[in-house]
């Protein structure tokens, strides 16, 4: 249930206004907000825990903004941004929740604005805490500060065995809070296991000496579905929430995702072939009879696989056709034998359900369904839906100009 609409979505166009504006997109990306709570639902049945989103990557692609304007009405209190200017994109929009960026801060100016913006710093590093606590000195604020912890990944925190000493540092340090400490799973069993058994004892330690971790987490996706020991205080879910499963095996695990996006695109042209005339480069389409073929005005450009050259699928009404031969920096080609369909028409690139659906596309194109979400071009317009209408847009700066 929708609590309260926030101000994005009250300073939106109407439904109408919305649809008259589509008539003009050549593509555009179908974001069901609906699925996203169904999500959240599934998350929180499932683990009992706060979920405190990952939305990175402009929320995997889906737009950070609105999602988190629709997370926030289904309770959300904090989520995590991978970039500052992603968490800068929220406090714009007017914004008012927790925000946890793990992005690496350099200069002193910028160590001040996620103190003035209240955004959660992730420090790991004892000099990085110096900046912090002197831009929050200097602005007479506290500033909130989330520790990471390498627990065995390997990649970014604070090494295990030299925690307890940095956060007894970082504790010391004027006008900050430490509000959580996390790691990343390395999503091998066994390491998995002594990772979540490193962070317990952490926070064992500090609190014999009296210093509380606040928040402790370390699940994202992988975790949530297949991982129950590693829910501690918070999970960090982010593609599960977009209902795309990263990984076939993710299927039936208590856990039944909705697929928030459709990519339409509209046919920009028609044409009769003949038996035997190619398509697209290298020859790599050879008509087999005569065939009715429309081109579609998307491509690798913006984020349609090229991988798909040859194996594409696409719903054509409630049919799937093929992508005939080269999926180009623009557009690929589609098989329109025995339809009706004429330039303007639309066709489902990636539908919610059925072969064409995030996993059956990526898995076709031979990447992940990570790769196919980020892959999304930023400037390809997005429309939002809640209870089957249109409620939001994102902003067209380029078009409109
Ligand atoms: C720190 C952190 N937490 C959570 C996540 C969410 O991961 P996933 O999308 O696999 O759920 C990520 C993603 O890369 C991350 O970097």
């Amino acid at each position: 249930m929708v609590k309260t609409m926030n101000a994005y979505f009250n300073g939106q166009p109407s439904p109408e206004e919305i649809l008259e504006r589509v008539k003009g997109f050549q593509s555009w990306l179908e974001i069901d907000l609906d699925a996203i709570g169904h999500n959240l639902d599934q998350v929180t049945a499932k683990t009992g825990n706060e979920v405190i989103p990952c939305v990175k990557s402009n929320a995997y692609g889906h737009g950070v903004v609105p999602v988190v304007s629709y997370m926030m009405t289904r309770g959300v209190n904090r989520v995590l941004v991978a970039k500052l200017h992603e968490a800068l994109q929220l406090r714009e929009a007017g914004l008012d929740l927790g925000i946890v960026s793990i992005d690496p801060l350099f200069t002193p100016e910028q160590f001040e604005t996620v103190v003035k913006k209240n955004i959660t710093h992730t420090v790991y590093q004892r000099k990085a805490a110096e900046a912090l606590s002197d831009a929050a000195v200097k602005l007479g604020k506290t500033a909130s500060v989330w520790v990471k912890l390498d627990t065995g990944l390997g990649r970014v925190g604070v090494r295990w065995t030299e925690a307890v000493g940095l956060i007894e540092y970082i504790h010391g340090l004027p006008n900050l809070r430490i509000d959580g400490v996390f790691s990343t799973m390395s999503e091998e069993e066994a390491l998995d296991q002594l990772q979540v058994k490193r962070i317990l004892a952490i926070e064992e330690m500090c609190a014999e000496k009296g210093i509380s971790v606040g928040t402790k987490s370390i699940a994202s996706s992988n975790a949530i579905f297949h991982k129950p020991y590693t829910y501690l205080d918070a999970v960090r879910p982010g593609l599960m929430l977009l209902g795309f499963y990263p990984e076939e095996e993710d299927k039936d695990h208590g856990i039944e995702l909705k697929q928030s996006l459709a990519w339409k695109a509209r046919i920009e042209h028609v044409k009769t072939v003949e038996e035997g005339e190619s398509l697209t480069y290298s020859r790599r389409f050879v008509a087999p009879k005569r065939m009715k073929v429309g081109t579609v005005h998307i491509g690798y450009y913006d984020g349609y696989p090229r991988g798909l050259t040859k194996k594409g699928k696409v719903k054509v009404g409630n049919e799937v056709r093929d992508v005939l031969g080269t999926v180009s920096v623009n557009h690929f080609l589609v098989d329109l034998t025995d339809t009706e369909l004429d330039v303007g028409d639309t066709i489902e690139a990636i539908s919610r359900e059925g072969v064409n659906d995030a996993l059956g596309v990526a898995t076709e194109a031979g990447i992940m369904t990570y790769s196919l979400a980020n892959g999304l071009h930023m400037l390809t317009p997005r429309i939002y839906i809640m209870d089957g209408k249109p409620v939001a847009m994102s902003k067209l700066k380029v078009q409109e100009e």
